[in-house]
């Protein structure tokens, strides 16, 4: 029996809908994930998953051979935490089996594996690939005050309107469904849509679009 990984265009497209210009298939980011655990999960899951997994979790094909197969985990927004947690402790015995870590990793540690799984599920697998975590805490108020005299500056005259309302753009308030690293890469690398959103790679740093994701995250959080 082979297995294979099936591609589904509806859910690419979903993905693409993912975006900063999109509205829709909204995905939550996981809420109680903070960037230390996250980037312990990464560590944790490059040393011990991604040999069936994949890098970024974007899977191994059966064909590959041996006992190294796993289906792809990122873009896999279905994936509940309940049962990522289920499949890390238990693993599961199938054709190819999944192995159980219950016994190696402690609580915290599985936790961590949990955080950044769920990270790569609500990622599409492309974006996964590039996945580049925070380099600080999101919710710092001074970064999130650098961002906000950023995005004041180049952003909002643009396209996204005065504190991400208004503008040609959609707005960014009340927008709890953008993971900050999809977040990062479409900031990045711009986008393609019904209109076109510039790269600003060339133009800032890393750390400066990370500034600027953590002000997205605060006026994600607040009214619309
Ligand atoms: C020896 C290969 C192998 C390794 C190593 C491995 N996995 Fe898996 N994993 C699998 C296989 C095979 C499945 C599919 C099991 C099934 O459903 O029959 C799976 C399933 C999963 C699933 C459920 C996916 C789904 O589609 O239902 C998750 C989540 C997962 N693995 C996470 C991890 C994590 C995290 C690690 C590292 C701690 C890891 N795996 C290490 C082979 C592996």
């Amino acid at each position: 029996m082979t297995i294979s990984i099936r591609f589904r265009p509806a859910l690419l497209r979903g993905l693409i809908l993912l975006s900063l210009a999109g509205t829709a298939a909204a995905v939550a980011p996981p809420a109680d994930d903070t960037k230390a655990r996250v980037a312990a999960g990464k560590n944790r899951f490059d040393a011990l998953c991604v040999s069936c997994h994949g890098a970024a979790g974007t899977g191994v094909a059966a064909s590959g051979g041996g006992a190294s197969y796993g289906p792809r985990l990122a873009g896999r927004a279905e994936l509940d935490p309940s049962l990522i947690r289920e499949r890390i402790v238990h693993g599961k015995h199938g054709d190819k089996a999944m192995p159980p870590w219950g016994t190696v990793l402690d609580d915290e540690a599985v936790e961590q594996l949990v955080s950044y799984v769920r990270l790569l599920a609500a990622t599409a697998p492309q974006a996964a690939a590039h996945l580049t975590l925070a380099p600080f805490d999101l919710a710092d108020a001074a970064r999130v005050d650098a961002g906000r005299r950023r995005f004041a500056k180049t952003c909002a005259g643009y396209c996204h309107g005065h504190e991400g309302s208004g503008g040609r753009a959609p707005d960014f308030k009340g927008r709890d469904d953008l993971p900050p690293e999809v977040a990062f890469e479409t900031i990045s690398k711009g986008r393609q849509g019904a209109e076109v959103m510039p790269p600003w790679g060339a133009a800032f740093t890393p750390e400066q679009i990370w500034e600027l994701v953590a002000y997205l995250k605060h006026l994600g959080q607040q009214q619309p």
